[in-house]
């Protein structure tokens, strides 16, 4: 066993579409603002299904699509930063739901940077235990830690999952990777504060909602995720030219394009669903993945290069041969 290959992608959005203009029907903004400044005209948000439930809606079509039986499956990774619970983990629980009683199955927390850091884990994890079969699944409900008083993240941020199935290969499909974390710019993006008890029986647990200097994120953002790809491309010694499509998280629009200016790579190979779903944060490139898939952008042997980057602050680059 030499690789990972990806057999097959899925992806499962809640059903409730909200507008820019019913945002703005009840906070100060307009379709306008956030069209102009990050291309989002639509989020999905969930009604009634938590992370796990979307999760696992992805995963059934995934065996839908690759016909897996659930004992074949020695590893899960959810990579999300809005699991239904502390503990248990929601990749447990999709162990449970699926009955893949045989996989190993843990959450993976890297923010929007997440989904990358699965993949690259995931594939660690097989080749050092000679394993088969792993699903990595990117699932947020972010609308659960989202102040909808706050304009300034509100707009931003909608709820969905996406689900890869990655076997062992012979060939090498994984060329380069670059994985980088910046914890002293955590304070930059948060989300869901828990404070230590003063009181012992105090009994109001609360967490904080998003809080994000976005001029900050979007500086380091623009700078950095260039950087991350020419570092992974270099790794892979091959050309910038040589990739096929550069699948970025779905922050903003406008950054997808900055980078593809610095990079000097035209903007038809940086696909974009940001205007439908928003920002989703580890969801968001394996939603983007499956649906290039499923409208057959994306084909076997096409060279990717994806790049997740958000709180942490994160950043990771994987170079692979589809
Ligand atoms: N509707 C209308 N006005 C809004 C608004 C909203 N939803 N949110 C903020 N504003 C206002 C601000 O109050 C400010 O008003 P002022 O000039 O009177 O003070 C003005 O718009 C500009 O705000 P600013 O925050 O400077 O806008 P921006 O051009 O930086 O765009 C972001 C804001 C969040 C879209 C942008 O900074 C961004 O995308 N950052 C990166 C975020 C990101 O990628 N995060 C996720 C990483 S995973």
């Amino acid at each position: 066993m030499k690789d990972v290959e990806f057999i097959a992608t899925s992806f499962a959005v809640p059903e409730r579409v909200v507008t820019n203009d019913q945002l703005a029907s009840f906070m100060d903004t307009s379709d306008e603002w956030i069209s102009k400044r990050t291309g989002i005209k639509r989020r999905h948000i969930s009604e009634k299904e938590n992370t796990s439930s979307l999760a696992f809606r992805a995963v059934k079509q995934l065996q839908e699509k690759s016909n897996f039986t659930p004992d074949e499956i020695d590893l899960i990774i959810v990579a999300t930063m809005s699991p239904d619970n502390m503990t248990p983990s929601t990749a447990a629980m999709v162990q449970e739901m699926l009955g893949a009683k045989n996989a190993v199955a843990f959450d993976l927390s890297a923010a929007c940077s997440g989904f990358s850091y699965a993949l690259s884990v995931a594939r660690s994890i097989l080749l050092s235990n000679h394993w088969q079969k792993a699903i990595v699944i990117g699932a947020e409900v972010l609308s659960k830690l989202i102040d909808w008083r706050d304009r300034s993240t509100a707009v931003l941020f909608g709820d969905g999952a996406g689900a890869v199935l990655l076997s062992a290969s012979e060939e090498k499909h994984v060329l380069g990777q670059d994985l980088k974390t910046f914890g002293e710019l955590g304070n930059k993006l948060t989300a869901g504060y828990t404070k230590p008890m003063k009181n012992l029986l105090e009994n109001n647990r609360q967490m904080s909602a998003f809080e994000m200097d976005g001029r900050e994120v979007y500086r380091f953002v623009t700078h950095q995720v260039p950087d991350s790809i020419l570092r992974a491309v270099q790794q892979a010694n091959i050309s910038l030219n040589a990739i096929d499509h550069f699948l970025l998280h779905q922050a903003n629009e406008r950054i997808i394009k900055q980078v593809a200016k610095k990079l000097d790579q035209p903007l038809s190979k940086f696909p974009m669903n940001i205007a439908e779903y928003g920002n989703t944060a580890a969801a968001s490139e394996a939603i983007l993945l499956a649906e290039c898939v499923a409208n057959n952008v994306i084909k076997k042997g096409d060279v990717i290069a994806m790049s997740g980057f958000g709180g942490g602050l994160t950043i990771a680059t994987l170079i692979f041969k589809f």
